[in-house]
């Protein structure tokens, strides 16, 4: 099982590959290839797919992670190249998404209404785990949130059913969903954004897949995580193994530095360009 990161903030230094704040990953299992959101445009996601030597054709199944454009934004472009691509979601991913910013509300959900995701692609939405390809699995939604979700203060939406100019809400992130693998040398968990909480996602896929994962990888929103926030992820993932952390996106600096100093190589950033792969021996990552 091969991870490629397409689309991440960050870029590998003198790769080819495109950077913007968004997030993709090309999975690249046994019986195919699915890709793990599409970053923010169609412009870098098409560029990225070029530079890893994979046409939109070659695609088997999209899985988005939730509805917000930094991890959407490349659908249109990739439907148009790849029509009917099977498209694995929560039944939330396609409300209405917004981010206030200097008192403006910005509208920031998927760039396609549900009619035309209905049209455009084979669309499998579901709160429950679905096995996307053989070994590769969506969580389900992860309702169980005991522990700190990965909440910005600025992201809003509308209650269901209410009309323009109703009050907004706090955006439950119900839809946020991670991927996870069965590889050769245990569970790997991917995340896109885990606004639902990297915690709360790690107790899900214990209970759900029964087993801890032997690596960790994408963005984990712990940009505006506490001292005690981090304390106690330490504290879970030590004992856990603990896992691998490949990092990106939101993980955040602070966050970065701590989970680094914890647990020293077994932490990397993971930008795009970067390529893990486990197979029957350990994990590699390709340079
Ligand atoms: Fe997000
Ligand atoms: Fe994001």
């Amino acid at each position: 099982m091969r991870l490629t990161c397409l689309v991440d903030n960050a870029v590998r230094p003198h790769s080819r590959y495109q950077g913007e704040h968004g997030l993709a990953f090309l999975v690249e299992a046994e019986a195919g290839r699915v890709l793990f959101d599409t970053g923010a445009s169609g412009d870098v996601l098409l560029h990225n797919l070029g530079v890893a030597g994979v046409e939109p054709a070659e695609i088997d199944a999209l899985v988005l992670s939730h509805g917000h454009r930094d991890h959407t934004g490349g659908l249109p472009a990739l439907l148009a190249r790849r029509p009917g691509l099977p498209v694995y979601a929560h039944p939330d991913l396609p409300r209405e998404r917004f981010s206030r910013r200097e008192g403006e509300m910005r509208s920031v959900g998927i760039p396609l209404p549900l009619e035309a995701l209905r049209r455009q692609a084979d669309l499998r939405l579901s709160a429950e785990p679905q096995e996307v390809l053989p070994g590769v699995w969506t969580t389900g939604e992860i309702a169980d949130r005991p522990e700190p979700e990965g909440r910005s203060d600025r992201h809003f939406v509308r209650a269901v059913g209410a009309k323009p100019g109703s009050p907004w809400m706090a955006d439950p992130y119900r839809d946020d969903m991670a991927l996870v693998l069965e590889t050769a040398q245990g569970l790997v968990l991917v995340c896109g954004c885990c606004h639902a909480g990297l915690l709360n996602t790690l107790f899900h896929v214990r209970r759900v897949f029964g087993r801890d994962p032997v690596a960790v990888v994408g963005g984990t929103h712990l940009i505006a995580a506490d001292e005690s926030h981090l304390r106690r992820l330490v504290e879970v993932l030590e004992r856990m193994g603990p896992p691998t952390l490949y990092l990106n996106h939101c993980t955040g600096r602070a966050a970065y530095v701590t989970l680094a100093l914890a647990f020293g190589e077994r932490v990397a950033p993971f930008p795009a360009g970067a390529v893990v792969e486990w197979g029957e021996g350990s994990a590699d990552q390709a340079d």
